[in-house]
């Protein structure tokens, strides 16, 4: 194991493959240092960036942020405004780092809403970082899960209606394939910062088998030190997939059938029978 797996404590072999993350609280967190919520969404931006470098360290196939929500358009238009121009911002002076990363960008959403110099430049980096191999990194701006299922559903009757598929062709896999987050592997964890215990629209899809995990840090505090605990989190949970403890994890159902045979041969040497 090399040093920074040893370092956080972190077992590289159980660790989720895909990451989201409802990055929730900045407006609290501001407003309880009497600050204007945009101090807390700009705060918020540099985690963006450390939780991003600690994913890329630990190797991570895929992390999804929720940066805007669709329902995020109904709050005042001076902080959607400021929203926006953070974006511009993020997007223009993390375009290098994410390249030289071996990050592979990608936007997630409803792109018909979005103005077209942030969407020129989403796609530029989408495009400059396509060939990239390392982490994924999924910004969902503008997203909403059920519109996501939606505009799935719509493209996938266009091809039925115009003979392209069967109705009988559209499995589960197939229609994945047709949400933005297709070619990635399903959640393994999605993770709420700031207490609340809500899905909020986010990857109900993809988030089937997710774990979940309920930081009550706020998104502007919640650093590698946090991140790094959620993982560790998850790394003990078991996953089952509708399956029986024996049938999920065969080698602890060993232990406990190697454990019940001790226990027994104790109790018949003590009882002498
Ligand atoms: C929720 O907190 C957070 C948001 C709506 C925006 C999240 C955006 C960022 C972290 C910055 C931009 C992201 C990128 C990728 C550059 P809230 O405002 O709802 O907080 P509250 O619940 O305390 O009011």
């Amino acid at each position: 194991m090399n040093d920074f797996f040893q370092k956080w404590e972190l077992d590289p072999l159980k660790l989720p493959r895909h990451v989201g993350i409802i990055m929730d609280g900045n407006g609290r967190w501001a407003t309880s240092r009497r600050l204007p919520r945009v101090a807390g969404h700009k705060k918020g931006v540099e985690r963006v960036n450390e939780i991003t470098e600690f994913a890329v360290k630990c190797g991570l196939h895929a992390l999804t942020l929720y940066a805007f929500s669709d329902e995020n358009w109904r709050r005042p238009e001076e902080e959607v405004s400021a929203l926006m121009s953070l974006l511009r911002w993020y997007l223009k002076a993390e375009r290098n780092k994410i390249l030289d990363n071996n990050i592979r960008f990608r936007l997630i959403g409803d792109r018909g809403k979005l103005s077209s110099d942030i969407l020129e430049m989403a796609v530029e980096l989408e495009n400059a970082s396509a060939a990239n191999d390392g982490l994924n990194l999924c910004i969902a701006l503008s997203y909403g899960s059920r519109g996501e299922i939606l505009r799935a559903v719509r493209k996938l009757v266009e091809k039925v209606n115009c003979g392209e598929i069967y109705l009988a062709d559209i499995d589960e896999q197939y229609f994945a394939e047709h949400l933005d987050t297709h070619g990635l592997p399903e959640v393994d964890l999605v993770i709420r910062t700031s207490g609340e215990q809500r899905v909020s629209n986010f990857l109900l899809w993809q988030s089937a088998y997710a774990e979940y995990i309920f930081e009550n840090t706020p998104w502007p505090d919640f650093s590698e030190v946090h991140f790094a605990e959620s993982l560790k989190k998850y790394s003990v949970r078991e996953r089952r997939f509708g399956r029986t403890p024996e049938q999920a994890n065969p080698a602890s159902a060993a232990d406990s059938k190697s454990d019940r045979q001790r226990i027994h041969l104790k109790a018949v040497k003590a009882t002498g029978q």
